[in-house]
């Protein structure tokens, strides 16, 4: 079977010029970034490739502008956060991308290093185009792909690039959570637990029907939770919830019963008028109309501490609730918090992952023990369901 080449050491990289995809898509507010992490871990890549004096082209996407040119998702606030961290000269590329680009960024010198503006502005790259990913291909004469957070997408520069690229590798990122995520799935101990947050069940769906057949436990939680509470007839007032979920969580439901899956959802909630507000806990059965869902309640704390404690692995993806407000914080670090003493003091292997999941705990200032904690959210889970990513495959 063919196997990923990784980027070394022995790879020749001086006066060359290298195509970086990088995961750089973090949360941004009001043009400031609220969460470091994606951008620190590639930081020691792109210092090696500048002190070995190749001539770094970094590719990223942020966010989901539609192949739009829509400035809330531009990466400058991304470009001048590197700017700051980086001693050799770095430049932010947003003219087009086209067969000339090679040409305007044939200035570029030994060591220094350009950003190219949102990826995703191109609708093309949504496409994996052809002849969009030749004209990326062009730019360099080495790809690296140390974006482990997107190699679930078929899209050109994850994707196509490497098709049109002699030499291609996997950098440092992508080879710690192929290898950790792979070594923890070889190794994993029953029962096995997993934890799914977050607002969408229609983009974890297929990866929440194939979960339940291989683990032994499902806790749903954050905003996804409230439809499956809706679901057993509750009023959750004005609630996020998601449009036509009713056949997904009936799915859901009678494949777990033929997988032997328990699935566990919330049991009491933390509540609030709005998302600005301060929390109130609350018996489901309770919750007026003008009120809403922001975090799970304390039995349902106890209740998940009681299904780790039975547990022997853990996957979790996903926030309790509305992290942004520290209010509705609770939810997820207790989780975090449990996870982490079984890891440290009962040899739990656990596996977290996610971005929303990594902004909420970096909240804390605790420093928390995971047996492997991914940068990756939709990745990590289609990773972990077994899957062939096409940004893996391609780089094989
Ligand atoms: C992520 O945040 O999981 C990756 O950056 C991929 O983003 P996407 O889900 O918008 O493709």
């Amino acid at each position: 079977m063919k196997s990923i080449k990784y980027f070394d050491d022995q790879v020749e990289v001086s006066n060359k010029l290298v195509v970086l995809r990088l995961d750089l898509n973090v949360p941004i507010k009001d043009k400031k970034i609220q969460d470091f992490t994606r951008i620190d871990l590639c930081l020691p890549l792109i210092k090696n490739l500048s002190k070995k004096k190749a001539k770094t082209i970094i590719i990223s996407h942020l966010g989901r502008p539609q192949g739009k040119k829509d400035l809330k998702f531009s990466l400058k606030p991304v470009f001048d956060y590197l700017k700051k961290k980086l001693v050799s000269n770095i430049f932010f590329y947003t003219d087009e991308i086209s067969g000339s680009t090679k040409n305007k960024l044939a200035f570029l010198k030994e060591g220094e290093v350009v950003l190219i503006e949102n990826i995703r502005f191109y609708p093309n790259e949504l496409k994996d185009d052809v002849s969009f990913a030749k004209n990326l291909a062009t730019l360099g004469e080495i790809f690296i792909n140390d974006a482990f957070a997107c190699a679930h997408r078929k899209q050109a520069s994850i994707h196509n690039i490497a098709n049109h690229m002699d030499k291609k590798f996997g950098g440092p990122l992508l080879y710690k959570e192929v290898g950790s995520i792979s070594k923890v799935l070889n190794n994993s101990k029953n029962p096995v637990t997993c934890i799914i947050g977050g607002s969408k069940i229609s983009t974890k769906i297929n990866v929440l029907i194939n979960l339940i057949k291989k683990v032994d436990y499902i806790i749903i939680v954050g905003a996804m939770a409230n439809n499956f509470i809706k679901y057993k007839g509750i009023n959750i007032g004005k609630s996020l919830v998601e449009n036509n979920s009713i056949k997904m969580i009936k799915k859901i439901y009678s494949i777990s019963k033929n997988s032997n899956c328990k699935i566990f959802i919330p049991e009491d909630c933390v509540i609030s008028n709005d998302f600005y507000g301060s929390g109130t806990n609350k018996d489901l059965n309770s919750i007026k109309d003008e009120e809403m869902i922001l975090d799970i309640g304390s039995k349902t704390v106890k209740k998940i501490y009681e299904i780790i404690d039975k547990s022997n692995t853990i996957l979790w993806n996903g926030p309790a609730g509305y992290f942004e407000n520290r209010r509705f914080l609770n939810g997820t670090l207790s989780i975090a918090e449990k996870i982490s003493e079984n890891t440290k003091k009962k040899s739990l292997i656990s596996i977290v992952g996610g971005g929303d999941t990594i902004s909420a705990i970096n909240k804390s200032k605790k420093k928390y023990n995971f047996t492997h904690l991914s940068t990756a959210g939709g990745a990590f889970l289609e990773f972990l369901e077994g899957k062939d990513l096409p940004g893996l495959n391609v780089l094989k």
